[in-house]
C-alpha cells in the first residue's frame, strides 16, 4: 500500500540492505541493540494494544485525556486541510482529531504510515467505514526515513503520538526533526506527543507490569528478527529487563541471558555467544521536560506554541510550527 499507489523495486531494495547493515551493526556493539521497530509483528501491535490497557501504563490513557480535552483548540490552530500521522498503529487516537475536525467531511484527507502493513490496512479500514466522506490512505513505511513518500493536500498537521519519539536516540531524533521540519510548507504543523519526566517508580511501574505483558512484548523483538531474518534466538534463554536512566532521563528495555546461548544471523554474517547475564537492549524511551523538548525541535527550527498537558503534569503533547 501507498500513497500513490506505486512501488520502486530498486528503492525498495536499496532500503532492505540498509536495514541489513543497521540490524548488524546495533548487534555488533558492546552492548548489542535492535531497533524498537522489531516489536511490531501483528503479535507485537496485538501486546502493545494490551499494554494501552494495563493500569500501570499511564501514558496512553493520559495521552487520550489530553486529546478529550484540546482536540478542538488543536485542530482550530492548525486549520489543516490534511491529517497525517506516523507510527498509527491502531488508529484509535485519531479519531478525537477527526471528530473535532471542521474539514473531515469536507475534502480532508488523513494519510497513516506504520511498519506494520495488516495492521495499517486493517486501522485504515475502520476509519473509512466510520468517516466515510473523509479520504483515507496508508503508507507502509519507516518514519525515520519515508516521509517523502507521505503526500498530503496543505496545510497538513503531522501527529506522532505514543511518546514514540522517545525510542529515538538525540541525534537520530533531531535527524528526523529536521527531515520533517524541511518536508513542512508554510501553515504545516506538527503535534507530538511526549512523556514527561516524573517519579521514576512511576516510569518503572509502567514497563514492569505485574501481568508480564511487556515482558513479553520485549521477547517478541527476538520472535520478529527469528522470522524475519532467520536468526536462532532462543526466547526461553533471556529475561525481560527495563529500568530508568535518571542521568539520560530515559527508560532503557533490555533482553538479559538468563543462560548460556549462542546466537546467528547467517544473513548479516553475524554471531555471538551470550554469558549469563549478557544483555541486547531492545528500546530506549526517552522522557522530556518542557524545555527539553523544546530545545530539541528548536533544533530543526520547530518552535513550540502550543503545549498541552494533564493536571499530574504526566505527557504532554507539543503543537509545533517550522519558524519562518
Ligand atoms: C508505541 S506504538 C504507538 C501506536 C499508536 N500511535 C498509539 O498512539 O497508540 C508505535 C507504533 O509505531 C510503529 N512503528 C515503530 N517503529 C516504526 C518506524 N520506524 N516507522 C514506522 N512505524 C513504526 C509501530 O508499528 C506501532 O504501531
Amino acid at each position: 500500500m501507498s500513497a500513490d499507489g506505486s512501488d520502486d523495486d530498486t528503492s525498495r531494495s536499496a532500503a532492505a540492505t540498509a536495514e541489513l547493515a543497521a540490524l548488524r551493526e546495533g548487534l555488533s556493539r558492546p552492548l548489542p541493540e535492535l531497533d524498537a521497530r522489531y516489536f511490531y509483528d501483528d503479535r507485537g501491535s496485538a501486546l502493545f494494544e494490551k499494554i494501552t490497557e494495563l493500569d500501570e501504563y499511564y501514558p496512553t490513557r493520559t495521552e487520550v485525556s489530553i486529546l478529550e480535552s484540546h482536540a478542538h483548540e488543536i485542530m482550530r490552530d492548525a486549520g489543516a486541510r490534511s491529517l497525517v500521522e506516523l507510527g498509527s498503529g491502531a488508529g484509535r487516537k485519531i479519531r478525537l482529531l477527526l471528530d473535532a475536525w471542521p474539514s473531515r467531511d469536507d475534502g480532508g484527507r488523513c494519510v497513516m504510515l506504520d511498519v506494520n502493513e495488516s495492521f495499517l490496512a486493517s486501522s485504515v479500514r475502520a476509519l473509512s467505514d466510520r468517516y466515510p466522506r473523509c479520504s483515507f490512505g496508508g503508507v507502509v513505511g519507516d518514519f525515520t526515513k519515508d516521509l517523502a513518500r507521505v503526500t498530503a493536500p496543505r496545510p497538513t498537521l503531522t501527529v506522532f503520538f505514543a511518546g514514540t519519539v522517545g525510542n529515538l536516540h538525540p541525534d537520530a531524533r533531531e535527524r528526523f526533526f529536521s527531515t520533517l521540519a524541511a518536508a513542512m510548507a508554510p501553515g504545516d504543523s506538527f503535534l507530538l506527543g511526549v512523556d514527561l519526566v516524573k517519579d521514576r517508580a512511576k516510569i518503572e511501574r509502567a514497563y514492569n507490569d505485574r501481568h508480564g505483558v511487556t515482558a513479553d512484548f520485549n521477547k517478541n523483538a527476538l520472535r520478529v528478527v527469528n522470522e524475519r531474518f532467520g536468526a536462532d534466538f532462543d526466547e526461553s534463554a533471556f529475561e525481560h529487563r527495563a529500568f530508568y536512566d535518571e542521568l539520560e532521563q530515559r527508560i532503557e528495555m533490555r533482553l538479559r541471558a538468563v543462560r548460556e546461548c549462542s546466537v546467528s544471523i547467517a544473513a548479516i554474517d553475524w554471531r555471538r555467544s551470550f554469558a549469563v547475564g549478557d544483555e541486547i537492549r531492545t528500546e530506549i524511551s526517552c522522557k522530556f521536560t518542557r524545555e527539553s523538548i523544546s530545545r530539541s525541535l528548536a533544533t530543526a527550527s520547530l518552535d513550540v506554541r502550543g503545549w498541552h498537558t494533564d493536571p499530574e503534569g504526566l505527557f504532554a503533547l507539543a503543537h509545533c510550527w517550522r519558524r519562518a
